[in-house]
């Protein structure tokens, strides 16, 4: 290696470098003075993949959020499955998936081609990643009413009161 290329290689190298470090450096302030992002998975990496795959396959993002993100040729008033986690048993998503009619479980008030659809077609172990995935994706607890809020308004079209 010629000596030019040997500089230019650790200059790359120190610019990596600094720029890694000024991020960290970023990240580590910004927690410090914002209370950060209140939604988080606790599921395990194998769970996340298997039902990373799932959502693709079946499209949940075309209605949903599901960690801010959803398919933006959409505008489909779902609720955002982001903290249904703390809102929801994974008992309840279950049942709900396979439910042959889900909104004998959460009435909708859109048209039937928005609404919610059935999952009971699906092998019990899918429904059951989907279930565990969802029960995992959690909201810190500041966040929690003003996710409940934001989920009852999605759903019924209506001004949440609370209890
Ligand atoms: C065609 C749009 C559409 C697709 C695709 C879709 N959903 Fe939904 N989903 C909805 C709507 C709308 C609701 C609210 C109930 C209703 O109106 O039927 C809902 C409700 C839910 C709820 C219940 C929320 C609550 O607590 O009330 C969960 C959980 C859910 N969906 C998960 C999923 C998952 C997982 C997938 C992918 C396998 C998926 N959805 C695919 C439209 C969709």
């Amino acid at each position: 290696m010629k000596k030019g290329e040997k500089l230019i290689f650790a200059l790359i190298g120190l610019i990596a470098v600094v720029s890694v470090v000024y991020q960290g450096w970023q990240v580590a302030n910004v927690t410090e003075e914002d209370p950060g992002i209140p939604y988080y998975s606790t599921a395990s990496n194998e769970l996340s993949d298997k039902a990373g795959k799932l959502i693709r396959k079946h499209s949940c993002r075309e209605c949903h959020k599901i960690f801010f993100l959803n398919d933006l040729t959409q505008n489909v008033p779902s609720p955002s499955l982001d903290g249904i986690g703390s809102l929801r048993t994974e008992e309840w998503l279950y049942n709900y998936f396979s439910a042959e009619n889900p909104q004998e479980i959460v009435p909708s008030r859109l048209k039937q081609r928005f609404q919610m659809p059935s999952l009971a077609h699906l092998p019990e172990e899918d429904r059951r990643v989907l279930a565990a995935y969802m029960a995992s994706l959690k909201v810190e607890d500041w966040y929690l009413e003003e996710t409940r809020k934001a989920a009852y308004e999605k759903r019924t079209g209506k001004e949440y009161q609370p209890e």
